[in-house]
């Protein structure tokens, strides 16, 4: 199931801005896996927040890696091209909406402006293998995908995701998605009124 919007679930997007963001930017750069991305409006999401937040300079250090299962087989392609057509676009608030998309050559279409487009790569990737696609991450965001799990699944993949962070690092669920017991040990909450989630040090 892919269903996903831009700007969805703006308050866990803020918090990530408003509280992980100012230690992750005192590193070089900055990593982040958004793992169930579907077709791109939430990593395109991200990275427009952390463009405004950060400014155009610094934001050259940001990578998001992207990945989804892509039962489709279309995801590749279309976060690549990063256009979307006019109904997905619409609710966009209007400034930056004129700010980071273009009328497309496509009747009704829009694309995403450079800059935003090269900071996301995609990958296809099972969760489920508990392969990881990396250990530097600074920020792990998995929204309205570990639901589709059941319990044991869920805490291998909170696992994978432990390892997958640098010391320090975050990781952020959709509302709804509470930690598994098992793994409460491995982060503090960040927040009250968000499911954002700060990796504790290796005892
Ligand atoms: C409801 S969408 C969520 C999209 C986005 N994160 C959001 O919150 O708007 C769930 C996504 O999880 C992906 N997914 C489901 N099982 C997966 C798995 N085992 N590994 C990776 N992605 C998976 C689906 O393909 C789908 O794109």
């Amino acid at each position: 199931m892919a269903f996903t919007y831009f700007f969805r679930d703006l308050q866990t997007l803020e918090m990530i801005c408003d509280h992980a963001l100012p230690t992750l930017r005192a590193k070089s750069h900055i990593n982040i896996w958004d793992a169930g991305c579907a077709m791109g409006p939430e990593p395109y999401t991200l990275a427009i927040l952390l463009s405004e937040r950060i400014g155009h300079m610094y934001f050259r250090n940001v990578k998001i890696k992207a990945t989804d299962i892509d039962g489709s087989n279309l995801f590749d392609t279309i976060i690549k091209d990063a256009i979307y057509p006019r109904e997905q676009v619409e609710r966009i608030p209007k400034d930056i909406f004129a700010k980071y998309f273009v009328k497309d050559e496509k009747e009704d279409h829009y694309r995403i402006i450079d800059e935003i487009r090269k900071a996301v790569s995609f990958r296809r990737h099972d969760l489920l293998t508990l392969n990881s696609i990396g250990n530097d991450f600074g920020l792990i965001l998995c929204k309205n995908v570990l639901l589709h799990f059941n319990e044991a699944q869920r805490i291998e993949v909170i696992k994978m995701f432990y390892d997958s962070l640098i010391e320090g690092g975050y990781l952020a669920m959709e509302q709804t998605q509470k930690l598994p017991k098992d793994v409460e040990h491995l982060f503090d909450p960040v927040v009250s009124n968000a499911q954002l989630f700060k990796k504790r040090p290796i005892e």
